[in-house]
């Protein structure tokens, strides 16, 4: 576990750059992530290099003990590139180049910006491969940040075409596959193909989802040229790359297979304002961010690394980019920061070291504030530096509960919603927190992922439902719980033969023969659980645990397997997870809105996400006499506790 920062030392005067690593490495920082937005330092003009001041920053950093983490600077690519390569501007829907002057303006697919990449990256490589402060690559910076995976250039067009080639092989198996017979869409050669825009009313839904994969291969493609340099010319070095938050436009498990180190970006107050909940919830959680929202990305990126991951920007104060900015709880900072490592983060980077007094973002608060006092942020980081001593380090286990999470689902309702209402990382949220709300870890995994050892699979949004997965949660012998829409759609987004759940009738007998989407307002009640949102109608031979007053059945179980046939409510999911729990002889803690547990080795961490005490006496038995590393029973708002859990849950 260790503790890191943001820094851009081209932001500041070189007379700085020595008292601000020595304040670094005295708040107990140990990591620095530098240079990913620098190239008009590093090249200020074509071909013309200017690495002075970056070997400068680099010895300063190293002098005093800090390991740095270099940032390629694709991210953002100066105006000479741009005006002597416009072709590799990324273009919108409506035809339109995204002009220079903030950042991600490039194209994925543009061939000459990925060689422009390639020489950049080349030269840093071999400038500073070898350093002895270069522990780890950052490759580009957010990847689809400010809604970019999307372009429609030639480039893409072009490499559209060939990719649908190489998928399809024959035209004529493309149009099968699309259903392009419908509406007369048929195509005589790949050619033709054009990305789904601008036609009149939606394009095929079919059309889209490969689009939508397409898009994303292309993120990894481009990734690729840079690893692949980095692995050449900088051995030993860990690659990674910074994800977001609300993110789902590109296949991350994919990109997390070329990668050594999965980084997220955490902004829980930033991303509470921009998520679907309402008034109530974001007031009440209004400066500590949503009990659940930052742990599930924890645990996704976790799953996303192959276990190997960090928070390489974490919130430090008010940050500019929501519709209203609030300043964390005092004591949120620390906690948000044990809480990733209770998740089993390796580091925790603050974003970023000085706010800055110019450009976009000098409403963003950093551990100093401009005029080079400590920031709140500051005082808490180095809270949590001293702490640290006392907690052991350990990798986290397999936790008993999986959630299955397919970006290509999350695709797929995003292309046809039927409802509109039906969000997707709301839905797979809901499952989450009810396995959360009851003391459980859960590993967040892709559908190839191995279920070896697993008691419960939680499959909330499982669209594609292939014969592969639904044999390898079988053979896990797991207890799995579907959601709606299981399986409802094949690979080629058509409806399965059979009707759906498709393969998920390996889990569970029953066909889904018709499907409703509900107006928000409309609410049915199915014994004590709301039905709101969707409904399916179900023939099964099963006997369903509750249905409507018109009869629908929305919970059907049997041995091994739980289908939820609504939109599904808190209750209902508590009910299945609760029921399931004792079967298995799983130990269950019901836990308050606000509280959360996590295990990592042998200690258990407590995180209170309210802004009044908690006690964990009136939860856990046996909490008074726990061995607390951190804290005591008794939490404040935005109060940590770490004990032991050699005895103790
Ligand atoms: C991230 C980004 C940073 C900075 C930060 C502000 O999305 O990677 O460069 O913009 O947000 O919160």
């Amino acid at each position: 576990m260790k503790l890191g920062v943001c820094y851009y030392p081209e932001h500041w005067p070189q007379d700085m750059w020595h008292s601000d690593a020595a304040r670094m490495a005295d708040i107990g920082i140990k990591q620095v992530r530098i240079g990913e937005f620098a190239w008009s330092r590093i090249e200020p003009s074509p071909g013309i290099y200017d690495w002075q001041w970056l070997d400068k920053a680099i010895e300063t950093l190293h002098a005093h003990g800090l390991e740095i983490v270099l940032g390629t600077p694709t991210a953002t690519p100066p105006k000479w590139l741009v005006d002597t390569d416009p072709e590799m501007l990324a273009i919108d829907e409506q035809g339109r180049p995204r002009q220079f002057g903030s950042r991600r303006h490039y194209c994925f697919s543009s061939l000459s910006y990925r060689d422009q990449c390639a020489r950049i990256v080349t030269a840093m490589a071999q400038r500073y491969g070898d350093h002895p402060a270069i522990a780890a690559w950052q490759t580009d910076n957010e990847y689809g940040c400010h809604d970019t995976i999307i372009s429609y250039s030639n480039a893409a067009r072009a490499g559209f075409k060939a990719w649908l080639a190489q998928k399809y092989g024959e035209v004529t198996v493309l149009n099968a596959a699309w259903g392009n017979v419908f509406w007369s869409m048929e195509y005589q050669n790949f050619d033709e193909i054009d990305p789904p825009v601008e036609t009149v009313t939606e394009a095929n839904p079919a059309h889209r989802q490969d689009w939508a994969r397409f898009s994303s291969d292309q993120v990894i493609a481009f990734d690729k040229v840079q690893t692949d340099i980095l692995r050449a010319l900088s051995p030993g070095r860990d690659v990674l790359h910074n994800y977001m938050g609300m993110f789902t436009a590109f296949d991350h498990f994919k990109l997390g297979k070329q990668l050594d180190i999965a980084a997220w970006d955490s902004y829980p107050l930033g991303f509470l304002e921009w998520a679907w909940w309402d008034n109530v919830t974001k007031e009440r959680f209004l400066r500590q961010g949503h009990p659940d929202f930052t742990a599930f990305h924890h645990d996704l990126y976790r799953g996303v690394g192959k276990g190997r991951w960090q928070v390489i920007e974490q919130q430090p104060g008010p940050v500019n980019w929501g519709a209203w900015n609030p300043a964390p709880l005092d004591g949120m900072v620390r906690a948000w920061t044990w809480e990733a490592f209770a998740h089993g983060a390796e580091t925790v980077s603050y974003f970023r070291w000085r706010q800055a007094p110019f450009a976009q973002e000098q409403m963003h608060a950093g551990l100093m504030r401009p005029d080079n006092i400590e920031a709140q942020g500051a005082i808490e980081a180095r809270i949590v530096a001293g702490e640290m001593a006392v907690v052991a380090d350990a990798k986290t286990a397999q936790a008993p509960v999986a959630l299955i999470f397919d970006y290509e689902a999350i695709w797929a309702i995003q292309i046809q919603p039927q409802g509109r209402d039906y969000r997707p990382l709301e839905i797979i949220l809901a499952f989450y927190s009810a396995a959360r709300r009851l003391g459980l870890d859960i590993d967040i995994v892709d559908p190839s992922h191995d279920l070896a050892g697993y008691k419960i699979v939680l499959c909330p949004l499982q669209i594609f439902m292939s014969p592969d997965l639904s044999e390898s949660i079988k053979a896990s012998g797991a207890v799995c719980v579907l959601g709606p829409r299981s399986g409802s759609k094949t690979d080629d987004f058509q409806i399965p033969v059979g009707l759906p759940p498709g393969h998920g009738r390996d889990l569970i007998d029953l066909v889904i023969s018709r499907v409703e989407s509900l107006r928000p307002a409309h609410v049915e009640m199915a014994g004590v659980y709301a039905v709101t949102r969707w409904l399916e109608h179900i023939q099964s031979p099963l006997a369903s645990r509750a249905q409507t007053s018109s009869g629908h059945g929305i919970w059907y179980q049997n041995e091994s397997c739980d289908y939820i046939a609504c939109w599904p409510d808190a209750q209902i999911l508590q009910d299945i997870l609760k029921e399931r729990c004792q079967q298995l002889d799983m130990t269950v803690i019901n836990l308050p809105d606000g509280l959360r547990l996590r295990r990592r080795g042998e200690v258990t961490f407590a995180i209170n996400y309210e802004n009044v005490p908690v006690n964990l006496c009136d939860y856990i038995e046996g909490a008074r006499l726990m061995n607390f590393y951190i804290g005591s029973p008794s939490l404040p708002g935005a109060g940590v506790a770490a004990w032991s859990n050699r005895d103790h849950t």
